[in-house]
């Protein structure tokens, strides 16, 4: 069973692949992602692939692996970068990593909010450059979550988790919005399937947790931002093209929305001459919403154990129904 691993991945991912009988482990080792043409040729002739999202698997790739490719494992839970009407097409399985990075991608949605609305980055720089003077009743204000309404774009794993972290702040409503109600998922806490319009124009936060598909591309965009409240905070842990950036920069930068917490971006890395970094209203993080060390070993471990169990025509613990 021939395997092409696309990066360095934690170890104990790794180990699961090396010790398992009759898995022959292909690897870039490398942190930094494959070059195109590694991957073609890394990927040829290989039964299965562990791939991760910086990879986009398309047509080309599948081409390159040839028929012997059965099984691609993504170590995430996010798929838009697999090509996934070419993959069923080939009858190849999918495997990929739900659940075990909800709660720290949560955590880390929790964070950029606060870190937004109280503009804790603006404030750190303040204490190093010597803007902090002495304490001033209108400095360095924000907007706190006490008796707010909260939006959620995706009510789903991690946007549940996010509601469930966040009402013990004294949130008063949520609401949310999707491709249907949810009142199974809702009923926690009590929150109201709204269309996308109102959700924007009565939400003092919005974060979006939403999965990327062509019916969420560019969801947030001009009308989106100019429904929102001048005070309202943007949060985005999804995937940044779920989010029209020009239009977010206008509306951040002409005052149309208080602040915006980005944990992803379109294209990753932001180069360091975006205009979004000029902006003091604006947080922007390195996509670590899974980063924590044991949220990416356990990751790798299902990535691995996915892998191995479609090879081996088992059930996998996390496969992605085509
Ligand atoms: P889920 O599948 O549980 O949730 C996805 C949600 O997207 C569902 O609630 C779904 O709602 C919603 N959705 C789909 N279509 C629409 C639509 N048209 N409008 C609004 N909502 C829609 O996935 P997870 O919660 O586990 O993960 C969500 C996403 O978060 C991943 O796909 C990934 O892109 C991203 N992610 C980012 C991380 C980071 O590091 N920043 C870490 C982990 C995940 P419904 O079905 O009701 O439409
Ligand atoms: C995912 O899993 O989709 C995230 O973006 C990274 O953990």
């Amino acid at each position: 069973m021939a395997v092409f691993v696309t990066r360095r991945i934690p170890a104990e991912g790794l180990r699961v692949l090396s010790q398992a009988g009759g898995c022959l482990v292909q690897q870039w080792d490398s942190e930094e992602p494959v070059p195109r043409a590694e991957l073609l040729a890394g990927v040829a002739g290989k039964r299965g692939l562990l791939c991760l999202l910086s990879d986009r698997i398309d047509r080309e790739v599948l081409e390159a692996a040839g028929p012997d490719l059965k099984v691609i494992s993504t170590m995430s839970v996010g798929f838009d970068h697999l090509a996934l009407d070419e993959i069923k097409k080939r009858g190849i399985r999918v495997g990929y990593t739900p659940d075990v990075l909800t709660d720290a991608t949560a955590e880390l949605s929790v964070a950029l909010l606060l870190a937004a609305c109280r503009r804790l980055p603006e404030a750190v720089e303040q204490v190093k450059n010597g803007g902090w003077t002495t304490w001033k009743p209108l400095w360095m204000c924000g907007y706190g979550l006490s008796d707010s309404t909260v939006g959620i774009i995706g009510l789903g794993r991690i946007g549940q988790a996010v509601a469930r972290r966040l009402k013990p702040f004294g949130v008063k409503k949520f609401l949310y919005s999707g491709s249907r109600p949810r009142p199974e998922s809702a009923a926690e806490f009590d929150a109201e399937f709204v269309p996308l319009a109102r959700l924007a124009e009565e939400s003092d936060f919005v974060m979006v947790t939403c999965a990327l598909t062509p019916a969420t591309q560019g969801m947030c965009n001009k009308d989106f931002f100019s429904r929102m409240k001048k005070t309202s905070v943007f949060v985005n842990t999804s995937r940044g093209a779920v989010v029209n950036q020009e239009d977010m920069y206008d509306a951040l930068a002409h005052g149309q929305i208080a602040a915006a917490g980005l944990d992803v971006t379109t294209p990753e890395p932001l180069p360091t001459d975006h205009p979004l970094l000029s902006l003091k209203n604006c947080v922007i993080l390195p996509h670590i919403g899974s980063a924590t060390y044991a949220t990416r070993s356990t990751m790798a471990v299902l990535a691995a154990t996915n892998l191995l169990s479609g090879l081996r025509g088992e059930p996998m613990p996390h496969e992605l129904l085509l």
